[in-house]
């Protein structure tokens, strides 16, 4: 278990608290001027990537007194916890170790007496053999096919950190093998991917933690009867599906041989579960050993995280950066920016990881929170944000910290277009931190050949606060290594700020209450008779539903 505090009257929170008043007012401008050291006092090396973030609206004295906040916030009993074993999931009695499943060191971790390595070792282990069955062609379908596509049924945690991974790591995909993912329970979802492939050379993997989501079990059952129907035999099952869960016995009633199945374990949190069994499509995809390469980037930024002094320490940092912003500032979002279009997938995966976790009200007491917690999170590609969204961070009303993450050297070098991708880069974060004065505006203008009256209408339009926050995350390539290294960062950044504001980040009920409720109206869906059950709104839309359903 953590030991709870009361954020609040941390005493380094009283200290922000006022020296926050203190450093609002400043420009990132002036406190660049007035310190020429403030990249190298103010950047982060971590093998081949650069985390500078000189571009906050911080001083020496905050950094040092939000790391104060990490240590009275017990962070370094939290991280010795977690990585020990410790049931740190306390409203579930579940240990937190995903990063046993990238122990790359291979030192015991022990969960109720018992070291779980052996167990992450064996399902690594079978996962290989898999692997190379499917990439030899060892593995055939039942009329003698080699395997050529693969469709993951699956959902949150079981999709988008796969979908996410093979998206950003296409560069490294194994020749002929297509990787699909299915998650919608819109049957549109399932129904676009089938017309895709053949029955006879596509294996599908059914993954779910539980085995029970509405969504995944629809969309797994839907697969079999098209498979069925198509194959016209129960035997060829076992040859065209694999399940990866905990629940070897909703897996057996399903109908998949528990030879077929991967199994992990209850401590693996669902969006953090990319790193086992469940990265077995990216383990096909890419390969096994890219998938391992993947698993030692992490295990690397675990080490750092878990060994590294808070003020060197990157996830802790880009935490505690967060917290000023969210708890300080006032800021609701966080924007993740990637100039990478193969990470065109990543802020979707954090919007899981990050709000899922951290998306809590009540306290690790079980008393209201009487602060902000965690953020939202958004953002796409650069440079299709720019022509977007980026309108808003510029010259909005909102303060939305930013991260740019870009790959210095690109896979598919095309001409300029690097070099062009960067330069935007580079300039986003430049003109957020100076913007642009209604002086420099006029200036301009009056170059264009403007009036003295069009240069007083437009200046003020023209004008760019600036002093917004930038975290810059520059990487050498985006290999399987950097990505694992990139992924953990953030996952331990979560964690930093949920121990900080503490609230339990390991267990998610309040996505419960919609499947509850789903699970009740489904019944009432069945027949075409007007419903009095809900509320009105409620029953009018159902009611609406069942007559246009018939028109
Ligand atoms: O969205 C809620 C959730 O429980 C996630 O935490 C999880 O990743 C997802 O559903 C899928 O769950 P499962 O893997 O059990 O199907």
């Amino acid at each position: 278990m953590l030991t709870n505090h009361s954020f609040l009257n941390l005493p380094a929170y009283a200290q922000l608290k006022s020296h926050f008043a203190e450093i609002e007012p400043k420009h990132l401008r002036d406190l660049f001027a007035d310190n020429p050291e403030r990249f190298a006092r103010f950047s982060l090396r971590f093998e081949d990537m650069l985390v500078d973030f000189s571009k906050n609206r911080i001083t020496a004295e905050t950094h040092a007194l939000l790391v104060q906040l990490a240590e009275q916030a017990g962070l370094s009993e939290a991280i010795g916890k977690m990585f020990g074993g410790d049931a740190i999931n306390a409203t579930e009695g579940r240990a937190v170790l995903h990063v046993a499943l990238r122990n790359r060191a291979n030192r015991p971790i022990l969960v109720d007496g018992k070291d779980v390595m052996p167990d992450v070792n064996a399902v690594l282990t079978q996962m290989k053999t898999f692997t190379e069955r499917i990439a030899s062609g060892d593995w055939k379908g039942y009329t003698g096919k080699v395997i050529t596509d693969i469709v993951n049924i699956g959902i949150g945690g079981s999709d988008l950190g796969p979908v996410m991974v093979t998206e950003a790591l296409k560069p490294y995909a194994l020749p002929n093998l297509n990787v699909h993912y299915v998650s919608n329970v819109d049957g549109v979802h399932i129904y676009e991917t089938l017309q895709t492939v053949n029955p006879e050379t596509t294996l599908f993997m059914i993954a779910s933690k539980t085995f029970t989501t509405q969504e995944t079990m629809a969309n797994a059952h839907s697969a079999r009867s098209w498979f069925l129907e198509k194959a016209g035999d129960e035997a060829a099952v076992a040859k065209h599906f694999v399940a990866i869960s905990t629940n070897k016995k909703e897996v057996e009633k399903f109908g998949i041989d528990p030879e077929n199945m991967f199994g992990f374990w209850d401590w693996v949190g669902g969006r953090y579960s990319l790193w086992s069994a469940i990265g077995l499509s990216i383990a096909c995809y890419i390969g096994f050993d890219n998938f391992t390469e993947l698993l030692d980037g992490a295990h690397a930024m675990d080490e750092h995280f878990r060994t590294a002094a808070f003020d060197q320490n990157i996830p802790v940092t880009l935490a505690l950066l967060g917290i000023w912003y969210n708890n300080f500032f006032g800021a609701q979002s966080q924007a993740i920016l990637p100039y990478d279009q193969y990470l065109h997938r990543f802020a979707a995966y954090f919007q899981q990881g990050d709000m899922e976790s951290n998306g809590k009200s009540v306290d690790r007491d079980g008393n209201p929170v009487d602060y902000q917690t965690g953020p939202i999170i958004w953002g796409e590609p650069g440079t299709n944000g720019q022509h977007a969204f980026y309108q808003l961070i510029h010259q909005g009303t909102k303060l939305i910290p930013c991260d740019f993450i870009a790959p210095a050297v690109s896979h598919r070098p095309i001409g300029e277009h690097h070099k062009l991708l960067l330069s935007n880069f580079f300039a986003q974060t430049e003109a957020l931190m100076n913007g642009k004065t209604e002086e420099e505006a006029a200036y301009e203008l009056k170059k264009a050949g403007k009036t003295p009256e069009e240069i007083a209408f437009l200046a003020p339009f023209k004008a760019f606060s600036g002093n917004r926050p930038t975290n810059s995350i520059l990487l050498k390539t985006i290999t399987p290594r950097a990505l694992g290294s990139l992924i953990a960062m953030y996952e331990h950044k979560i964690f930093t700020q949920g121990v900080i504001w503490n609230i339990f980040s390991f267990d998610q009920w309040g996505v419960e209450l919609g499947k509850q409720l789903a699970n009740r109206i489904v019944p009432e869906l069945e027949t075409d008779d007007a419903i009095s059950s809900h509320d009105s709104s409620t029953n009018g839309l159902i009611n609406f539903y069942k007559q246009m359903r018939n028109f």
